[in-house]
C-alpha cells in the first residue's frame, strides 16, 4: 500500500518527509512526491520511479524550503505509474493539495458532478476527483474542516487523505476511513503517517485515529474532529516497539500481516467493480456482448495463481455453464493446443511479470484470442500487454508466499463467473443478488476465522518434525487443497502433496504412515460423504486427520483428530474461507521450525525466468 506523511514544525519539511518516505519504502511503490507550503505558495516535486530520483531532483529536499508539508509513495491502483498520476495532486489554483491512500469508489460520479461545475481533470487518478471535491466545498466556506466533512459525506470507498490548504499556513489536515493514519506529537512539531515506522525516529508519542476521524496539525498541536466537525478528545500513546516491528504492523512477519490484510483486500477488490449497487466490468472489457459471444474460457497461470484458476474452473462452469480449461502457463506455452478463436483467455498473475505466464499470454494474443489479465501490480508487463485488465486491490505483497493476492484473485474470478452467469441467464436474478451479499459478507467471516488462529498454532507444534503431509479435497476443495499444500511446503519445507480425494486409492494411499498429517477440506455438502470416506481410509492407516469443514457440512466430528470449522457461505465461494486455516497452519509450522517465513529458500517473489 502507499505510504503517506504530513509534517509541520520548525524544521525543513522536505528533509523530514524524504527521510520518512524512505522508511516506508518496504511497502512497495512506483512513484513518490512531496509538497511544501511556504508564504501562501505550495511547491510540489514528484516523479514516477524511486525515491532516490526525487531526492536527487530536489537536492535532498534543499530546493524546496518550508516547514509544513506532505509526502507520499504511490502504489498505483487507478491510472498507470507516471509523473502526472504521482501524488500530491492539487486543485487548479492550488487551494487544496493532497495525498491519498485507498480507493475512491465513486470517482466517476464525482468527476461527472464536478465537470458540470466547470472542473477539468489532468490525471487518470481517482484521487484527483476527491481533491477537487474538497476544493469545491472549500470554495463555498473557506473553512478546511467544513470542506472535509462535506466531502467525506460524498466519497465512497476506503481512504486516508493528508492535505494542505494554501491559505492556512503551518497547518496539515488528515482524514481516514478503513485505512490507517496515526498522528505524532513532538515538542514544537507534529506529524501524520500511514505507518508508525515512518516517524519513530522523531517521536514515540502518537495518537491512533479511529475510523472517520479528522485531524488538524499545527506546530506541536494535534486536534481531532468527528464527521460533524465537533472536536474530539483522544489519548496519547507511547510506542514501545522497535522500528522493524512497526513496519510489520506489530506482526512478527509480513506473511502474517498480509494474512490479516485479506479481509481488506477482498473488500477493496470487490469495491473496485461494485458501483452504486451494481457490478460493472466494462473497464475489464467484459461488456454484455463480449460475455454472450465467448465460446469457452482458458485460464492460464502459475503456482498459487494457477490454484485460483483451478477453483475458478469449477465456479465458472457451474454458474455460467461455459467450458473452462485451466492450464499451467509453463505447459500451455509449449503445447501446440488447437486454440478456439472465440475463447477468452484469463491470465492470472500477482506480479504481472511471471515469465511463463507472460509468454503464454503472448501466445494466446498471437492466436487472435482475447486476453483478460487479473493482475495486482499496476503497469506490470502482463497488465500492459493484455487486451484488458482486472486489477486486484491486494496492495503490495512483500512475503514471498502469496496470501492476500490469492484471496483478491479469487474475488475477481467470482465476479467474472457471476457476470457471465447473469448475462447468459444461467442463474436467476434472485440467486445473483444473494451471491453479491455473500461476497460482501466474506471479509467479516475471514476475520472470524483469524480470531481462532491460536488453535492452528497449537496444532502446528505437533508437526515440527513431520516429514510428509497430504491435503485432500474434491471439486473446489481440491483447488483449496493444492493451495494449502503449497503454503505448507514452500515455507516450512515439509513435503506435502495435494490429492484429488478420489485418486487416493490409485496409488498415494500407500504412503500413509502413523501420525502423518492428512488434511481434508469439506465445504461442498454434496461431496461431504465422499470425502468423509476417503478420510476414514486414511485414518484407518494411521493418518492424523484434520478436517477443515464449512459450518453445516461437518462430518467426522467423532473420528477426526481435529475439526476446524469455517463460517457458512455459498459453496462457490468456500475457497475464500477454507484457505485461511491452511495458510495459518503452514505459517505456524514454519515458525515452529524457526525458518525464514517471509523469504523461503530458493524462491523469488517475481519469477521472471522460465
Ligand atoms: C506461492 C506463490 C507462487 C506464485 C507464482 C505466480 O505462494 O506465490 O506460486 O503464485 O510464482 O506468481 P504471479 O502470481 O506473480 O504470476
Amino acid at each position: 500500500m502507499c505510504g503517506i506523511l504530513g509534517y509541520t514544525g520548525d524544521r525543513q519539511a522536505s528533509e523530514i518527509l524524504l527521510a520518512g518516505l524512505a522508511r516506508l519504502e518496504y511497502r512497495g511503490y512506483d512513484s513518490a512526491g512531496i509538497a511544501v507550503l511556504k508564504d501562501g505558495t505550495v511547491q510540489v516535486a514528484k516523479n514516477k520511479g524511486r525515491l532516490k530520483v526525487l531526492e536527487e531532483k530536489t537536492h535532498g529536499g534543499r530546493d524546496i524550503q518550508g516547514t509544513c508539508g506532505i509526502g507520499h509513495t504511490r502504489w498505483a491502483t487507478h491510472g498507470e505509474p507516471s509523473d502526472i498520476n504521482a501524488h500530491p495532486l492539487w486543485s487548479d489554483d492550488m487551494s487544496v493539495v493532497a495525498v491519498h491512500n485507498g480507493i475512491v469508489e465513486n470517482y466517476r460520479e464525482i468527476k461527472n458532478m464536478l465537470a458540470n461545475h466547470g472542473y477539468a481533470f489532468y490525471s487518470q487518478t481517482d484521487t484527483e476527483a476527491a481533491v477537487k471535491l474538497i476544493d469545491y466545498f472549500y470554495k463555498q466556506s473557506h473553512n478546511p474542516l467544513k470542506a472535509i466533512t462535506e466531502a467525506i459525506k460524498v466519497i465512497e470507498g476506503s481512504y486516508c487523505f493528508v492535505m494542505l490548504f494554501k491559505d492556512f499556513p503551518g497547518e496539515v489536515w488528515g482524514a481516514r476511513k478503513d485505512l490507517p493514519l496515526i498522528a505524532g506529537q513532538g515538542k514544537s512539531e507534529s506529524f501524520l503517517a500511514s505507518d508508525v515506522s515512518a516517524i519513530l525516529q522523531d517521536t514515540r508519542s502518537v495518537y491512533y485515529l479511529d475510523n472517520m476521524d479528522i485531524v488538524q496539525l499545527k506546530k506541536g498541536v494535534v486536534r481531532f474532529f468527528d464527521t460533524e466537525g465537533y472536536a474530539k478528545h483522544k489519548e496519547l500513546s507511547e510506542v514501545t516497539w522497535d522500528a522493524q516491528a512497526a513496519e510489520k504492523g506489530g506482526f512478527e512477519h509480513f506473511m502474517m500481516k498480509e494474512i490479516h490484510e485479506q479481509a481488506r483486500a477482498v473488500r477493496d477488490t470487490f469495491g473496485s467493480v461494485f458501483h452504486s449497487g451494481k457490478v460493472d466490468l466494462s473497464d475489464s472489457g467484459l461488456t454484455d456482448e463480449v460475455m454472450k459471444s465467448v465460446s469457452q474460457v482458458y485460464i492460464v497461470a502459475c503456482g498459487s495463481a494457477y490454484h485460483v484458476g483451478a477453483a475458478a474452473q469449477y465456479i465458472i462452469e457451474d454458474l455460467a455453464k461455459i467450458p473452462v480449461r485451466i492450464e499451467m502457463a509453463s505447459e500451455f506455452r509449449y503445447r501446440n493446443l488447437p486454440l478456439d478463436k472465440n475463447a477468452l483467455a484469463i491470465i492470472i498473475s500477482q506480479s504481472g511479470e511471471t515469465a511463463d505466464t507472460l509468454a503464454a499470454m503472448r501466445l494466446a494474443r498471437e492466436s487472435g484470442i482475447k486476453t483478460l489479465a487479473i493482475v495486482n501490480v499496476v503497469g506490470s508487463t502482463i497488465a500492459r500487454e493484455a487486451d484488458n485488465v482486472f486489477y486486484t486491490m491486494a496492495g503490495p505483497e512483500i512475503a514471498v508466499a502469496t496470501t492476500k493476492a490469492y484471496s483478491a484473485q479469487l474475488i475477481a474470478c467470482y465476479v467474472i463467473a457471476m457476470e457471465f452467469a447473469r448475462v447468459r441467464r444461467t442463474i436467476t436474478p434472485t440467486y445473483y443478488e444473494s451471491l453479491i451479499g455473500e461476497i460482501q459478507a466474506l471479509p467479516e467471516k475471514i476475520d472470524e476465522i483469524l480470531d481462532e488462529k491460536e488453535k492452528l498454532e497449537e496444532l502446528a507444534g505437533r508437526f515440527v518434525n513431520a516429514r510428509n503431509a497430504f491435503y485432500l479435497g474434491r471439486n473446489i476443495d481440491y483447488a483449496v487443497a493444492m493451495e494449502g499444500s503449497l503454503k505448507m511446503k514452500e515455507i516450512s519445507y515439509l513435503h506435502s502433496e495435494a490429492i484429488a480425494a478420489g485418486e487416493m486409492k490409485h496409488g498415494p494411499i500407500s504412503l500413509i504412515e502413523r501420525g502423518m498429517l492428512v488434511a481434508g477440506i469439506m465445504t461442498q455438502k454434496n461431496l461431504a460423504l465422499k470425502i468423509a470416506s476417503n478420510m476414514l481410509e486414511a485414518k484407518s492407516r494411521g493418518g492424523f486427520i484434520l478436517m477443515v469443514a464449512m459450518r453445516g457440512c461437518e462430518a467426522l466430528q467423532e473420528e477426526a483428530d481435529m475439526v476446524f470449522t469455517v463460517p457458512e457461505t455459498d459453496p462457490h465461494f468456500a475457497a475464500s474461507l477454507a484457505v485461511i486455516p491452511l495458510q495459518l497452519l503452514g505459517y505456524y509450522v514454519a515458525v515452529a521450525r524457526k525458518l525464514d517465513v517471509d523469504k523461503p529458500r530458493n524462491l523469488a517473489k517475481s519469477v521472471t525466468v522460465e
